[in-house]
């Protein structure tokens, strides 16, 4: 498969040192990039410049160390504003991942802006994440937690939506991508709806931005938050994108360094954006990391990675549907390349400890996701994640192996 002129999927493949790895004595198959993708020679060797020829804190120093590593900061900064078409650099706030994210609003706008009696709207196939800051915020403000059913093919019931956002909806928090079914949501279409009645829409873009390109203002959510570790990036940073007027409002979660204009014992005021919402030394070297991660997919192409990707996802489905045993979770056509299965007989765990036997590495277990687990009436699932620089001989080996599982048992 060619992406951009000379970029060949194995020329790709060259590009992440740790594929040439053995495991158990076979060649390394990775397919749990849902839980954490591999990283580019790029990435590893622009954080390691960081340590090697600039390492400093940011925001703080005279010297010019630190005035070259805030550049390179904010520079990321910058680049992750292009990567998701945000309107303003200070819409982009640094934290440590997409729980921090998640947290950091329903601990800030959220108490704040969510009262007695107010209603939250989630999916049922949110990651635990999308769901217990969620739930902590209704216990604490008498708020109603809300759950838009899905169908069995692993999409949203749309018809629900209109019953269940109400005058009283506050938030709505939807996945853009589920981590377990790959269901990408008609997140532009639900925001519409939830604006119409006055509630705010947060997106958990976690599985989705390094598999399709996400466009914050075309999609006029009011926050977007993902993970860096997901995309090619180093491990300990997230993103949280909102709206400035909106990021204006909201008042500090971390109070510490780098946050504010004066400190009194009297009384304290707070920078501007982004850094009032930065408090402490950030990922420094993963934020300048996560960089290079944003340049490594630009230089790819988005059109050549859907591309690519989807043929490896048919591919991947088509095999896996000839093994009878086997049960892929939602057959919804609308998918980014995850895969979560179950076999007949046979428990997760046992299946992902064999294919690991076989250097073929996956997730098993209710992939943070208990209650989509219990939707589908299982406790566990083999979950398969295909990024980039997965082939076809990846999906052969792993088919090839859960053929002898499923005769094994
Ligand atoms: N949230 C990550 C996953 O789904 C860890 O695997």
């Amino acid at each position: 498969m060619n992406f951009q002129k000379k970029k060949t999927i194995n020329s790709i493949r060259k590009d992440f040192p740790i594929l040439l790895q053995k495991k158990n004595g076979k060649p390394l198959v990775y397919l749990d990039s849902g839980a954490i993708s591999q990283k580019p020679k790029l990435v590893i060797d622009t954080m390691s410049n960081f340590y090697l020829d600039y390492c400093s804190n940011v925001h703080r120093g005279i010297h010019e160390l630190s005035s070259i590593a805030t550049k390179h900061y904010e520079n990321t900064r910058k680049s992750v504003q292009t990567f998701i078409g945000a309107k303003f650099k200070q819409e982009i706030i640094f934290t440590s991942g997409t729980t921090a994210s998640l947290n950091l609003i329903a601990y800030s706008y959220g108490k704040t802006h969510v009262n007695n009696g107010d209603e939250i709207l989630i999916t049922e196939m949110e990651h635990h994440s999308n769901i217990i800051p969620w739930q902590n915020l209704c216990k604490e403000k008498k708020a109603i937690l809300k759950v838009i059913p899905i169908n069995n093919d692993g999409s949203i019931m749309f018809d629900e939506v209109c019953n269940l956002i109400t005058n009283k909806t506050k938030i709505v928090s939807i996945t853009h991508v589920s981590n377990v079914l790959g269901t990408i949501n008609p997140v532009k279409c639900l925001i519409k709806i939830a604006h119409q009645k006055g509630a705010i829409v947060i997106v958990d873009g976690a599985q989705a931005v390094h598999h399709i390109n996400v466009n914050v203002m075309d999609l006029n959510c009011d926050f977007y938050v993902f993970s860096s570790h997901k995309m090619y990036g180093p491990t300990g940073v997230g993103i949280l994108y909102g709206k400035k007027r909106l990021l204006k409002k909201i008042p500090p979660f971390l109070m510490g360094g780098d946050m504010v204009k004066k400190v009194t014992f009297r009384k304290t005021t707070y920078s501007d954006l982004p850094t009032k919402l930065e408090a402490g030394t950030p990922n420094i070297a993963g934020i300048i990391g996560l960089k290079a991660a944003i340049k490594y997919i630009q230089s790819i192409g988005f059109n050549n990675i859907i591309n690519y990707e989807k043929n490896l996802l048919s591919y991947a489905i088509n095999k896996l549907n000839n093994i009878s045993k086997i049960t892929i979770l939602g057959t919804f056509s609308n998918k980014v390349p995850v895969i979560s299965l179950v076999m007949n007989g046979v428990h997760a765990h046992d299946i992902a400890s064999i294919l690991d036997g076989n250097g073929i590495a996956t997730r098993a277990g209710h992939l943070c996701a208990q209650p989509l687990m219990e939707r589908f009436n299982i406790s566990a699932a083999v979950r398969v994640s295909i990024a980039i620089y997965n082939n076809k001989s990846d999906i052969n080996m792993l088919v090839k192996t859960l053929i002898n599982i499923s005769e094994m048992f």
